[in-house]
Parts: C-alpha cells; sequence; structure tokens
C-alpha cells in the first residue's frame, strides 16, 4: 500500500512512521525544506521518545521516504494523509483550515486512479466534506473518496498510543474507502484494537468532544484541588477514591498548574467556536477554560503567598518548563504564564529543563536565566518550584537541594512529594490541593 503523508510535523511524522512500521510505503512530504532536509540527513525535528529508532528502521527498509515533491508522491498513492497544521486562527478561536484547504487544492490535479484523502489533523465538524469539495471543484475528473481518521496520540507516548490505541475512528462513506483503510490499520488485529466506523462529521466531532472532556476532568479536578485546600481536604486522595468508581476511572484526575499543550487550549476554544456557529450552548467547555486561566493565575498567587506575598528581590529556581514531561514542546506551557509574572513581580528566575530549553529561549521573556544542571536551578534560590515532572525531578537528593538553597520554600506544582518526607529534611513545602 502507498500512502503520503501531507505535514511532516509531530502528527504526520509519528503517524508516517508508524504506519511504515505497519509494512506500508510512505512518502511524508512537507512544505518546509529545512525540515525536510534534516530529515532526509536523519535528524529528527521533535523530541519523542522513540521516533528517531523508528524512522532510522524505516527509512533503512525502504518503506519510509521524506520528500518536498508532492506531485510524484500522489501520483503513487492509495490513501493521502492530510496532517498539516490547524492553529488557532488569531483573534477568533477558530481553528485557521487554510494549510488543510490548501492541501486538498494542491493534491487535487496529481490525483491518479482511486485514491482515499484523509483528514488526520483535528478539523471542525464539516471540514472533511468541504476537502471533497474543493477537490471535486479543483479535478472534476478525479476518482476519490474522503475520509476523517482523527489522531489520539500523546506527546511523549505518541508510538505506543498509535501501536496500542483505546480505539481507531474511521469517518467514512464509501466501502471502497473503509475497505483501503481496514487493510492499512489490519497490523492492530492482532492486538484486538477496536476499529469504530462512523460518518464524517462523528468521527470529526469524537476528536474534539474526546479532548474537551479530558480537559473536562482536568479542570474539575483542579478546581476541587481549590476547595481541598480551604476544606483540609487531599486532592489525591479525593481523586483516587472518585477514580474507584469505574465509571468515573482515574485517569485525568491528577490536580496540576493547568493543562497546556497544542491540543487541549486549542481544541476546546475551536470547540466553542463550532457550538457558536451552529446555535448550540457549550457552557461547560466554557467553563473548562476558565478555570484552566484561573488555575495558572492561582499558582502565581500561590508561589508569592509560600514567599511571604512578595516574590520582589527573591530568587526562584524552576524545574521544567514543558508542558508535561518526555516532550521539548513548549505550547501553551503553564510556565509560559506563571514565570512572566513572576519576573514581572521583580523575581529573578532560573530554570531547567531536560529538552525544552531552546524552545523556551525564543518565547520566554530574556530576563529568565537558563542552567544546564540541576544544581544551579537550586543554588541560592530562596524557593524551588516544580513546575513539569520529568522523571529526574522526582527522584531529587532532597538533602543535597536543601542544603544548596539559600532559603527552605519547595513548591511542588505537579503534587510528586509528600509534605511528610519534604518536613523532614527541613523544607516549607506547598503543594496544589492537599
Ligand atoms: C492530548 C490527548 O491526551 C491526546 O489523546 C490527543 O491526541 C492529543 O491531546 C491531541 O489532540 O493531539 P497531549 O496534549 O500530548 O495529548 O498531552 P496530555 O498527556 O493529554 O496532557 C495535556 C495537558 O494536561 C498537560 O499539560 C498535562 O500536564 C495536563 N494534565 C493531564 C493534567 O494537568 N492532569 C492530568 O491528570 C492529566
Amino acid at each position: 500500500m502507498n500512502l503520503t503523508m501531507i505535514g511532516s510535523g509531530y502528527v504526520g511524522l509519528v503517524s508516517g512512521a508508524c504506519f511504515a512500521e505497519f509494512g506500508a510505503n510512505v512518502t511524508c512530504v512537507d512544505k518546509d525544506e529545512s525540515k525536510i532536509n534534516a530529515l532526509l540527513n536523519g535528524k529528527i525535528p521533535i523530541y519523542e521518545p522513540g521516533l528517531d529508532d523508528l524512522v532510522e528502521r524505516n527509512v533503512k527498509a525502504g518503506r519510509l521516504s521524506f520528500s518536498l515533491e508532492l506531485e510524484k508522491a500522489v501520483k503513487n498513492s492509495d490513501l493521502i494523509f492530510i496532517a498539516v497544521g490547524t492553529p488557532t486562527r488569531r483573534g477568533d478561536g477558530h481553528a485557521d483550515l487554510k494549510y488543510v484547504y490548501a492541501a486538498a487544492e494542491e493534491i487535487a490535479s496529481y490525483l491518479d486512479g482511486y485514491t482515499v484523502i484523509v483528514d488526520k489533523s483535528t478539523v471542525p465538524v464539516g471540514t472533511a466534506r468541504e476537502v471533497a469539495r474543493v477537490i471535486a471543484k479543483t479535478n472534476p475528473d478525479a476518482d476519490f473518496d474522503v475520509a476523517s481518521n482523527p489522531e489520539f496520540l500523546r506527546e511523549g507516548s505518541a508510538i505506543g498510543d498509535f501501536m496500542r490505541p483505546d480505539r481507531v475512528v474511521l469517518g467514512i462513506e464509501s466501502d471502497r474507502a473503509e475497505t483501503l483503510l481496514r487493510e492499512l490499520y489490519r497490523p492492530l488485529n492482532l492486538i484486538s484494537a477496536p476499529i469504530h466506523v462512523t460518518n464524517l462529521e462523528s468521527a470529526e466531532l469524537i476528536k474534539y468532544a474526546s479532548n474537551a472532556f479530558l480537559a473536562t476532568k482536568i479542570s474539575f479536578i483542579n478546581e476541587i484541588s481549590q476547595l481541598c485546600e480551604k476544606v483540609g481536604a487531599d486532592v489525591h486522595s479525593v481523586a483516587k477514591g472518585m477514580g474507584m468508581d469505574k465509571r468515573i476511572g482515574n485517569k485525568f484526575l491528577h490536580a496540576g498548574p493547568g493543562y497546556g499543550g497544542s491540543c487541549f487550549p486549542k481544541d476546546t476554544l475551536a470547540l466553542i467556536r463550532i457550538a457558536q456557529e451552529h446555535g448550540s450552548s457549550c457552557r461547560i467547555v466554557e467553563s473548562v477554560v476558565e478555570v484552566n486561566a484561573a488555575q495558572k493565575a492561582a499558582m502565581v498567587s500561590k508561589i508569592r503567598s509560600a514567599m511571604g506575598d512578595s516574590v520582589s528581590g527573591k530568587k526562584i529556581g524552576v524545574l521544567g518548563l514543558a508542558f508535561k514531561p518526555e516532550t521539548d514542546d513548549m505550547r501553551d506551557a503553564p510556565a509560559l504564564s506563571i514565570l512572566p509574572a513572576l519576573l514581572d513581580k521583580g523575581a529573578e528566575v532560573k530554570a531547567h529543563d531536560p529538552e525544552s530549553m531552546e524552545e523556551a529561549k525564543k518565547i520566554l521573556p530574556e530576563t529568565l536565566q537558563y542552567c544546564d544542571n540541576l544544581d544551579e536551578v537550586v543554588t541560592d534560590a530562596d524557593a524551588v518550584v516544580l513546575m513539569t515532572e520529568w522523571n529526574q525531578y522526582r527522584g531529587l537528593d532532597l538533602e543535597d537541594v536543601i542544603s544548596k538553597m539559600k532559603g527552605n520554600v519547595f513548591i511542588d506544582l505537579r503534587n510528586v512529594y509528600e509534605n511528610e518526607t519534604m518536613q523532614k529534611y527541613g523544607f516549607e513545602y506547598f503543594c496544589v490541593g492537599r
């Protein structure tokens, strides 16, 4: 089976490499020359555990290649995946579809024989039908179907999510397209991964509704964490007790500094806009977005009050910048709103992150100092803030840390440590909802 992946960003690259691993011949195409050149030279432009090995193996096996030339790839393809970016459009919160439609228009004239065009990008309801319209208008003779195949990959564990999915969602409206897509995903039959076939609109909505629901769980537990602090409850224990009910489940109930990343913030806003456009209300998701912003702001207040109501002139060492561990992605990371607020209030902030410092330098204020190692972050700090729960911050040598610090305040925004242990080492310990 020959496949073109348009867009070699996070989703396109991971999906392309995984489809190649399944046995398909995949060409990943991108307009970004530097990205394609890097990939041709064996360099992976993003940090995702296991992706480098997967790419290398499949390139060597001749199943995975990279190209700037769309025409050749499209002509040879049975399936074409559109995996270009759909960023939030500036000003109105809509997903920006210009790259999706540009891709549709461009491939239309190159189509040669029956081809299935699959939307993999996260796109508003109705986009697949519009893609079909654009292709049919540009090339009335084209023999094609469109399908929607949203991804459910988490950054940091994307390959595992692809290889062992909870489900594969296929929005398809023709038997011919269904046969091809089922064949592509056939290796997953071995692990009995469920394939949910539905219409185009439902598949598109499943993606937004799933992300919005997960974001709802997080905002819900974050709001409960605030109440826990007021009434003397422990949010860990509350979440555990709730999660034991199988109808609720124990996943995505970790209180923290608010969700970030390239998906939840963008997709919750887009879902609200989709609902508005169709005259439907989306009040729960609106609240989820509000609560998330409030949670990030509450973290700034928490840090201030832990430091005696003022951070001015204080030295704060920050562990972690990325929106979650195992990624260098800084998009909508809580650090992006929390750290500028601390710097504005006169704090001297230095930070470390195993992977995201290069990205962070592009977007965080220049006054933020970057450290090469943990020692530098904690030395002379009045307070240490644990922002992202990388493994290397989970097992800190606490005795060493406190001996190097000037103060003894430790603010754990990810609830990694336990109060009693921290007190034993002499820390004044603050966390979220406990
Ligand atoms: C998310 C979804 O989990 C994927 O299923 C989806 O495919 C992806 O978005 C997407 O649409 O592409 P991702 O953004 O990579 O994946 O990361 P998550 O692990 O879901 O975490 C998102 C944010 O929520 C992070 O900031 C994380 O720290 C936060 N989070 C997560 C919590 O604060 N508490 C939790 O219990 C779980």
